[in-house]
């Protein structure tokens, strides 16, 4: 791989971490966007091109984080729902799942997991639980759904209900690498009574500027981009049932008010249960 390897220690409880500083990395692009600082050169490079290419990102990945709250919330104080499996965690913006889930149940558990290096020492350092309830780190690949459940298997009870939350991750796995079965090995391994919440970058909303931005972003993460269409992204919660309002846009998903609502977000969001 290109560009010069830097070692740095995030913060104290972690290892050193190895990562490449000159090739963007989709988590620092992500968090640019969200207007945060953990990003170098290469990541603003990127995210400003895909700005230019499609000029609603910003106000996408914002809906995005916004939805993640409204979802969590409606889980935890709503559907009871005490078990939180965050899958491509991103470095932590805002809300965060175990503050929104803690704050409505102080007992809830939360596994967070990451392929990223620095999101994961970010993760650590930042997502820390009250201490009714549990946070942990699992460092692993969604693609190997073994892996992720094994280490959430320490922290969480896989034998009661969970939330799997895939919030923006799944567009970087390949058709070929069969993300409908790794979702679905994911949803086989919890029980009746868990939820799986699911946003998906759409290629069928502002479709043009989308596919701009996903194959300029491609080359330049130099990891996949794969956009899905609604029916695309409604396959992932075969067998299991949508709660109202179903498979929507994000900003759609039990909007806060109704500006919130107006705004069109090019990110398929569902919230649904396992019968
Ligand atoms: C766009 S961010 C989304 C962050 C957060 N889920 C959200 O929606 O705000 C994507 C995250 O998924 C992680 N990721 C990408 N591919 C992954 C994979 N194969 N396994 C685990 N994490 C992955 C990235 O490191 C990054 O932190």
């Amino acid at each position: 791989m290109a560009g010069d390897w830097s070692s740095e220690v995030v913060e104290p409880h972690s290892e050193p971490a190895l990562f490449d500083t000159k090739v963007a990395h989709c988590a620092r692009v992500y968090n640019y966007w969200l207007g945060g600082k953990d990003n170098f050169a290469a990541d603003r490079v990127a995210a400003e091109q895909a700005i230019r290419d499609s000029p609603t990102i910003i106000q996408n990945v914002r809906a995005n984080r916004a939805f993640l709250g409204r979802a969590v919330r409606f889980l935890a104080a709503d559907a009871g729902v005490r078990q939180f499996l965050d899958i491509g965690t991103g470095i932590p913006s805002g809300e965060n799942v175990h503050g929104v889930a803690q704050g409505a149940a102080p007992a809830a558990r939360v596994v967070y997991v990451d392929n990223d290096p620095i999101v994961m020492s970010h993760a650590r350092a930042l997502l820390t639980s009250r201490p009714e309830g549990a946070t942990a780190y699992v460092d692993a690949d969604l693609r190997d759904p073994e892996k992720v459940l094994d280490g959430a298997a320490a922290t969480l009870d896989l034998a009661r209900p969970v939330a799997v939350l895939l919030l923006a991750v799944l567009h970087h796995v390949e058709d070929d690498e069969d993300p409908r079965e790794i979702v679905a090995s994911l949803m086989n391994a919890v029980p009746s009574g868990s939820y799986l919440v699911l946003t998906h970058p759409a290629s069928d909303v502002d479709p043009e500027p989308m596919a701009r931005m996903a194959a300029g972003l491609a080359a330049m993460l130099n990891e996949p981009v794969t956009l899905r269409s609604r029916a695309e992204v409604a396959s992932f919660f075969d067998g299991l049932e949508l709660v109202e309002p179903g498979l929507v846009q994000v900003q759609g998903w039990r909007p806060g008010w109704a500006g919130e609502a107006r705004s069109p977000v090019a990110l398929w969001a569902g919230v649904a249960r396992k019968p």
